[in-house]
C-alpha cells in the first residue's frame, strides 16, 4: 500500500503559523512494494496547485496570502504501480505585517538601574468582556515581549511553551507567538482576566558571564493583541495600551536565567486577578506606553519552541546530617524541577539547589556554576501544592532540597529543550558505544534550548558558534534541526559585522567579540556561518538555507582571507596567522594543558579552516548555480592547501611541528598531495600510537580524527581510539559514569574527583558540552555506514565499517523522504549480513565489506558478504559522483 506518511509546512506537521510569503511544503511517502517511485504528484494550497516530483521544500507560489487565515494543504501522489495516496494538513497565516493595534507597554514607574541582576518581574492584566449576544468563533492572542512572558486567561496558561518570545538578535529579529485562546475566554457577558508575567530573560535580565543587563531594553515591555472573531463575522481587537494595568508584586518575586526563581505561592496568579491578596492590596496601576530603543522586525515565530520533554523521577534520595535532601535523577540534563509539596504550612520556605556532580562528602558541588546561583526559593501556601519554575532553567543531575522532609515532597526533573523531532537512532554490540550515543543525545538535548548553547549550567549558556560549527552534522543525524537552525542562522546573518566577521556568540546579547573589531574573523567559530547551513542542507536538501546565507558566507570568507593575507609573502599569504590570542586554536586539546597552548596552534587550525570554508563554499556555489564563484573558491582552497603543506610540513608528509589536529585537518580535508598522503597517514598513526591511542585533539580536530584514520585505510586505528577508555577518550567519560558529554576529557579523575588546577582551565569544568560528541557522525556514517551522497539523502551510501570487535551495529535517520536504515551483523563464520531500508524517492549505493557494490531503490534489502579483512577497502575506491561531493 502507498501512503503519504508526512506533510509539512515550514517543517511543521501541524500548527504552523507563519508570516512567510512562500511557505515551503514537503512530504514523504511510504510503500510496502519495493522499488516504488513517484510518477505524478500534486501539491495544492487552497486554490493553488502545482505538479512536481520535488518532495522537499516546494514553495507556495499562489496568490498573495492573507493575514489571519487558515489555508488547507493537500498532497496527491501516484506511484509507478498506479497506486494513489493523498494527505492533508493546513497552516495559518500570522499577521503578515498587519500593523499592531496594541502598543508596547511597561511599568514606567519602575526605574531599573541595578547592575548584574535581573529586573523585578512585572505582571500585566486586563479584563475582557465578550458581548453577551455574540458567540466566539475563534480567538487568537498574538504576543511578544522584551523579556520572557507567560500569559494566563482566567488562571489557565495559554500554552506550554517556555521562554517566549525566544532568544533572537533582538535589535534585528523578534518573534511573536500566536495562541488559540478560543476555549479560554468566558462567553455570555462574563468577564475574563488576561494576565501576563514578564521577567527580564535575555533582553533585559542579567546574562553572559559578565552578567550585563538591560542590553536590549531598559526594562520589560509587552506587546499583545487579542483578536476575537465572532460567528457573525465581526472582529474585536484588544491591544496592549494604557487600559491595561501593571504591578511589580506578583508571585514571581525574582527570575533570572542563571540564578533561578523566587516564588511566593501565597500570591498565586489565579487569586491575583483580585485586588487584594492575603489581605494586602496589590499596587495595580496604569500601564504606560514604552518607546523601545530598538526596532526589530517582528515576525511570526519561526522556531522550534522550547517545551517539556522527558520527566525523571529520582533514582535515589539521601538525607544529610544538616537536614538537606540530596536527590539524584540519574541523568544530567537541562530543565527544571517539578515539586509536589504535601500538607505545607503557609509561609514554609523550600529551597532547591542544582548541580551536575556531588562533592566527596555527598553535598552538591556548585563550584563550576561560577556566578550562576541556580536556585529555587519557594514559599508555600497552606496545604498540597505543585510548583515548577517558568522563567529559568538549570543544567543538573542532582538537587539539594531544604525546608521540607522527604515524606512531604515528591520531586521530578523535567527536561526542557527545543521541540525538534528526534529522528535518529544508533545502537551496536558495544555497551560503551551505546552509552556514548546516549550521552551525545543528552549533550544535544541539554544544549539545544532555543539557541545552540555551549553548556546549560554555568553563567554562559550562550550561542557559541564554534560548538555548533563542529557538532552540526551529528545534530542533524539525530534531530530534525531545520527550524531550530534556520532561526539561529537568521541571527548569525544579522550579527555579521560590516567587515564580515561573525561574533563568537550569537545572538550577541552582551558578549560579541569580535563584533567590536569590525573586520575580525575567528576560525572555526566564525566558520559556523558556512558549516552550519551546509550541514542543514546536506541533511534536509533544502537549498533555501544556502541561498539565505550565501552573501554572509562570501563576506565571511573574504574577511578570513583578508587576515590571512595581511602578513607574509608567497605561501605565507595563505597562512592565517593573526596573533593567536585572537583565536581559539586547538581549543581544549588535552595533550597540552594551557589555554595559551591551544591558541598557539591557531596558524594550523586557522589555515585549515580557510581551506575548509572556501572548499565548502565552492560546493555551495555549485549547488546554487554560481559556477564562477565555485571556481574561485576551489582555487582558493587549493592555494591554501598548498601553503599549509609548503609551510607546515617537510614536503614529504611530515609536519615540522607534530600534533594530532595538525594532521587530522589536512588529512580529513584532503590537503596533502596524493603522493604524500600515505606517508602523512603513517606519521599521523605513529603519533597516535605514541599517545597510546588517546585523543589529543581540540574542537577543530575531534570531529574528524576518526574519519582521517578510517578514510585513509586505518579503520583499525580509528576503532582503537574510539574504543579506548583511558583518559582522554570518549569511553573514559563513559567509564566514569558520564551521562552527557564533558567539556574537558578529564572532568573526573580515576577516583571520580574533579581536577582543580590553576592553569586557567579550572573554571572550565562543564559536564554538559556537546562539542566532542561530534564523534556521533562517525557512529552513523562509518560504524553503521549510513551517509548522504546528495543533499537530503536523495542518494545515499550504506557502507559499514566492520571492525573493533563489534558484531552488530544499526543506525537509522529520518530523511526528508522517510527513514533510512542500515543494520549489520557479523557472524562467527566471518560473513556479514546487512539490511538496508531505502525510502521512496531515494536510491542507495550499498557497499559490502568485500567491496561488492549494489545500487538499490526503495524498500528493505538484505545482503551478505564475507569480510576479507577487518578493514574494508579504502574509501577513495568507492567515491560516488554527487552534487554534494560529501566525504
Ligand atoms: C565555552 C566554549 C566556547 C569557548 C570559546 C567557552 O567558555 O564554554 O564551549 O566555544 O568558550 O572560547
Amino acid at each position: 500500500m502507498l501512503n503519504v506518511s508526512r506533510v509539512t509546512v515550514e517543517n511543521m506537521e501541524q500548527g504552523c503559523v507563519t508570516d512567510e510569503r512562500n511557505p515551503r511544503i514537503s512530504y514523504a511517502v511510504h510503500s510496502d512494494l519495493a522499488d516504488t517511485t513517484i510518477q505524478d504528484a500534486h501539491i495544492s494550497v487552497a486554490d493553488w496547485s502545482t505538479s512536481t516530483l520535488e518532495q522537499v521544500a516546494v514553495p507556495y507560489e499562489g496568490a498573495e496570502l492573507q493575514p489571519f487565515t487558515t489555508y488547507p494543504v493537500r498532497v496527491d501522489v501516484t506511484d509507478n504501480y498506479g497506486q494513489q495516496a493523498s494527505a492533508e494538513t493546513s497552516f495559518e497565516t500570522g499577521r503578515m505585517n498587519t500593523p499592531w493595534q496594541g502598543q508596547w507597554i511597561t511599568d514606567s514607574s519602575y526605574r531599573f538601574t541595578e547592575k548584574k541582576v535581573s529586573p523585578r518581574p512585572m505582571v500585566f492584566r486586563r479584563t475582557v468582556r465578550v458581548v453577551r449576544d455574540k458567540t466566539i468563533a475563534q480567538a487568537r492572542l498574538y504576543a511578544t515581549a522584551m523579556g520572557l512572558y507567560d500569559f494566563t486567561i482566567n488562571g489557565q496558561r495559554v500554552s506550554d511553551y517556555y521562554f517566549a518570545p525566544g532568544f533572537t538578535s533582538y535589535k534585528t529579529n523578534l518573534q511573536y507567538q500566536t495562541y488559540d485562546v478560543t476555549d479560554l475566554l468566558s462567553q455570555g457577558g462574563t468577564e475574563s482576566t488576561v494576565l501576563a508575567t514578564v521577567t527580564g530573560g535575555w533582553a533585559v535580565g542579567s546574562f553572559v558571564f559578565t552578567r550585563v543587563n538591560r542590553v536590549s531594553a531598559k526594562r520589560q515591555a509587552l506587546l499583545a493583541e487579542l483578536r476575537i472573531t465572532y460567528t457573525d463575522g465581526s472582529v474585536d481587537v484588544i491591544g496592549t495600551d494604557s487600559s491595561w494595568q501593571v504591578a511589580l508584586d506578583g508571585p514571581v518575586k525574582a527570575a533570572d536565567l542563571y540564578d533561578g526563581e523566587v516564588y511566593d505561592a501565597r500570591e498565586q496568579l489565579t487569586s491575583y486577578a483580585e485586588n487584594t491578596i492575603s489581605g494586602r492590596t496589590v499596587a495595580w496601576h496604569r500601564a504606560s506606553a514604552e518607546k523601545l530603543a530598538i526596532k526589530p522586525n517582528i515576525q511570526a515565530d519561526y522556531s522550534a519552541r522550547v517545551r517539556e520533554h522527558e520527566v525523571f523521577t529520582p533514582i535515589s534520595v539521601k538525607r544529610r546530617d544538616n537536614g538537606e535532601l540530596i536527590y539524584d535523577f540519574g541523568q544530567n540534563f537541562a530543565g527544571v524541577v517539578r515539586l509536589r509539596i504535601k500538607q505545607a504550612r503557609v509561609g514554609q520556605v523550600v529551597t532547591v539547589k542544582h548541580a551536575e556532580i556531588l562533592n566527596p562528602d555527598g553535598s552538591l558541588n556548585t563550584t563550576f556554576l561560577r556566578t550562576a546561583k541556580a536556585q529555587i526559593t519557594y514559599t508555600c501556601r497552606e496545604g498540597d501544592q505543585e510548583y515548577q519554575p517558568r522563567f529559568t532553567y538549570m543544567g543538573f543531575r542532582y538537587i539539594s532540597v531544604h525546608g521540607v522532609e522527604a515524606d512531604h515532597i515528591d520531586v521530578q526533573g523535567v527536561a526542557l529543550y527545543s521541540d525538534m523531532d528526534e529522528i535518529g537512532s544508533f545502537s551496536c554490540s558495544h555497551d560503551g558505544l551505546n552509552r556514548l550515543h546516549s550521552n551525545i543525545m543528552w549533550g544535544a538535548k541539554s544544549n539545544l534550548v532555543d539557541i545552540p548553547t555551549d553548556c546549560p549550567q554555568r553563567d554562559e549558556r550562550m550561542g557559541w558558534t564554534g560548538d555548533i560549527a563542529v557538532f552540526g552534522p551529528t545534530a542533524c543525524f539525530n534531530f530534525d534541526m531545520s527550524r531550530f537552525l534556520d532561526k539561529w542562522l537568521r541571527d548569525v546573518k544579522a550579527e555579521q559585522t560590516r567587515g564580515g566577521g561573525i561574533p563568537n556568540t550569537v545572538p550577541v546579547q552582551g558578549y560579541g567579540f569580535p563584533a567590536t573589531m569590525p573586520k575580525m574573523a575567528i576560525d572555526w567559530w566564525g566558520d559556523a556561518c558556512v558549516l552550519v547551513p551546509w550541514a542543514v542542507y546536506c541533511s534536509s536538501g533544502d537549498k533555501q538555507i544556502l541561498r539565505n546565507m550565501y552573501a554572509t558566507m562570501k563576506k565571511y570568507v573574504k574577511a578570513c582571507l583578508f587576515w590571512a593575507k595581511l602578513w607574509g609573502r608567497g605561501d605565507q599569504r595563505y597562512i592565517w596567522n593573526t596573533p593567536s590570542v585572537l583565536h581559539f586554536g586547538d581549543w581544549v586539546a588535552p595533550d597540552v594543558p594551557q589555554m595559551s597552548q591551544w591558541q598557539a596552534r591557531s596558524p594550523w587550525t586557522a589555515t585549515a579552516s580557510l581551506n575548509n570554508t572556501s572548499r565548502t563554499l565552492a560546493r555551495i556555489a555549485q549547488v546554487l548555480g554560481e559556477s564562477e564563484d565555485a571556481t574561485y573558491y576551489n582555487q582558493l582552497a587549493d592555494r591554501v592547501a598548498q601553503a599549509y603543506i609548503n609551510v607546515f610540513t617537510d614536503g614529504q608528509g611530515k609536519l615540522k611541528n607534530e600534533f594530532q589536529t595538525g594532521y587530522v585537518l589536512p588529512l580529513y580535508l584532503n590537503m596533502f598531495p596524493r603522493e604524500q598522503r600515505e606517508v602523512a597517514v603513517n606519521n599521523f598513526v605513529k603519533l597516535v600510537e605514541s599517545n597510546d591511542y588517546k585523543i589529543g585533539t581540540g574542537f577543530p580536530g575531534t570531529p574528524y580524527i576518526l574519519f582521517a584514520l578510517a578514510d585513509n585505510s586505518r579503520a583499525d586505528v580509528a576503532y582503537r581510539m574510539l574504543l579506548n577508555d583511558t583518559c582522554p577518550s570518549w569511553l573514559y567519560e563513559v567509564k566514569q559514569g558520564a551521562t552527557t558529554i564533558w567539556e574537558r576529557w578529564d572532568g573526573l579523575d580515576e577516583n571520580g574527583e574533579c581536577p582543580i588546577g590553576d592553569d586557567g582551565t579550572d573554571i572550565m569544568i562543564s559536564y554538559n558540552h556537546y562539542a566532542s560528541g561530534a564523534v556521533g557522525a562517525f557512529l552513523y556514517s562509518r560504524v553503521a555506514g549510513l551517509e548522504a551522497t546528495s543533499a537530503g539523502y536523495k542518494t545515499f551510501r550504506v557502507k559499514p565499517l566492520i571492525g573493533g570487535g563489534l558484531t552488530h551495529a544499526q543506525a537509522s535517520t529520518r530523511t526528508p523522504y522517510g527513514t533510512a536504515t542500515s543494520s549489520w551483523t557479523l557472524h562467527a563464520d566471518n560473513t556479514v549480513t546487512l539490511s538496508v531500508t531505502v525510502p521512496v524517492g531515494t536510491t542507495a549505493q550499498v557497499v559490502m565489506p568485500d567491496g561488492t557494490s549494489y545500487q538499490v531503490g526503495s524498500g528493505t534489502h538484505s545482503f551478505t558478504s564475507p569480510v576479507s579483512s577487518l578493514s574494508p577497502a579504502p574509501q577513495t575506491e568507492v567515491k560516488v559522483a554527487t552534487d554534494m561531493e560529501v566525504r
